[in-house]
């Protein structure tokens, strides 16, 4: 019996015998042209056999979510939930290592984490049916992200979007160039690594996001075969789940996506707006001079994205949505899209006003209760990494 495995060198091949999610005790069995090696494998998990989905997700901490972070997915994880059926654990993080990624304030930070925080409750997260957590609280985190940057691929780290967006870079900017690299920082840089760490810590065999993280996600795939082939079959292969809402549009650049770093505040509508706030946002939403309402998300991007935001809410396609306005004023349609955002988020607001307004540790309790429950789970996953790779 191996008590401890090394790297599956060339011709020693794993034969997977376990189902990727499920860890369980038993032998391990490794193989190479004449030989066939086994090891007692013992972890130990308290999920049933028949568990099926472990849905993983995160949010940074960088001030309230908008409308583009909930249509995208905060209401997607909350249907997950109430759709949930036996065998599925759901894992919500707020990202607060990710937020070091850029400068931070610290006392603008911690009310941002609590914002936050205040937020998923808000929208409808359960603590009782998902783990809502710190993902600071839980140091599996940071253990895991060193492990994969020993597995992840400079190449590919320096072919992605985001480090580049957020140093106002171009898309194809590449190392080569030194005034780049010194502007990069390594954490900024190994964001998708960290990403990657949330996800596979949990087992996450799904990951409910926005487009935008799509590059991050086909990433943590890569790492996680890429791991699995060194060292055996840890971690399962995770799969994004696309919103249907998956890029809302900028209000006032409606080429560009909603986002929390875009100078104009009216550009993006916060789910604490109050009614008055939502009506003048979307009053002045940015449109072209043609009166007519049609759908053109290419020639007529503004028109186009008060529809589909309307689409989002009442359900129906743009195209009837348009057909619908098609005889009334855009005046008519902006009304009627203020109206249904205010009226979808009142609740919200009022659940989120009196978290906020609590003065019995309500939020830390649930935070401490997620961070529990959350760094049992990823300890479980910990220990199987840690024996893999001989520490
Ligand atoms: P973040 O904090 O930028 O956004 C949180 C979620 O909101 C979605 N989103 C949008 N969806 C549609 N339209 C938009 N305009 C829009 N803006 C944001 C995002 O796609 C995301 O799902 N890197 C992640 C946080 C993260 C994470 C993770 C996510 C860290 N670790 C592990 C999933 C799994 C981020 O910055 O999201």
């Amino acid at each position: 019996m191996h008590a401890n495995i090394g790297r599956c060198g060339q011709g020693l091949t794993k034969i997977p015998r376990f189902g990727s999610n499920c860890l369980r005790s038993g032998f391990v069995y490794w193989q190479s042209n004449s030989h066939c090696f086994r090891r007692w494998s013992s972890f130990q998990t308290p999920r049933s056999p028949d568990t099926t989905r472990t849905i993983f997700s995160g949010i940074q901490p960088t001030g309230v979510p908008h409308l583009g972070n909930y249509l995208g997915a905060l209401r997607e994880w909350v249907r997950l939930q109430n759709d949930t059926t036996e065998g599925t654990t759901l894992y919500f993080s707020i990202v607060d290592l990710h937020a070091l990624t850029v400068p931070q304030e610290s006392a603008q930070l911690r009310r941002w984490r609590k914002e936050a925080f205040a937020t998923l409750l808000a929208v409808g997260l359960d603590p009782s049916r998902s783990t809502i957590f710190y993902q600071s609280s839980v140091q599996a985190h940071a253990e895991l992200f060193w492990i994969l940057c020993t597995v992840a691929s400079m190449g590919y780290l320096s072919r992605m979007t985001q480090w580049k967006s957020k140093l106002q870079l171009p898309d194809d900017t590449t190392l080569d160039n030194s005034a780049t690299r010194s502007r990069l920082r390594l954490g900024l840089f190994a964001y998708p690594v960290l990403q990657a760490a949330d996800i596979l810590v949990h087992r996450a065999t799904h990951v409910p996001v926005g487009e935008d993280q799509k590059q991050h996600l086909e990433f943590s795939r890569n790492i996680a075969n890429s791991f699995n082939h060194i060292y055996g079959s840890v971690f399962p292969s995770p799969e994004a789940l696309i919103s249907p809402a998956k890029r809302v549009m900028s209000l006032k650049e409606p080429t560009l996506k909603m986002s929390k770093s875009h100078v104009d505040e009216r550009s993006r509508i916060l789910l604490t707006d109050s009614p008055d706030e939502i009506h003048k946002k979307i009053k002045a939403a940015l449109t072209d001079s043609d009166t007519m309402i049609t759908y053109d998300p290419i020639r007529r991007p503004g028109v186009s994205n008060l529809l589909e935001l309307l689409g989002h809410f009442e359900g129906k396609s743009c195209q009837d949505l348009a057909l619908e306005f098609q005889s009334t004023s855009l005046r008519a349609l902006k009304e009627n899209l203020a109206s249904y955002i205010s009226n979808h988020l009142r609740p919200i607001r009022d659940k989120y006003i009196s978290l906020m307004d609590d003065k019995t540790g309500y939020l830390d309790d649930v935070s401490e209760q997620g961070a529990r429950a959350a760094r049992a789970n990823a300890e479980l996953t910990m220990r199987q990494v840690r024996e893999v790779m001989g520490l």
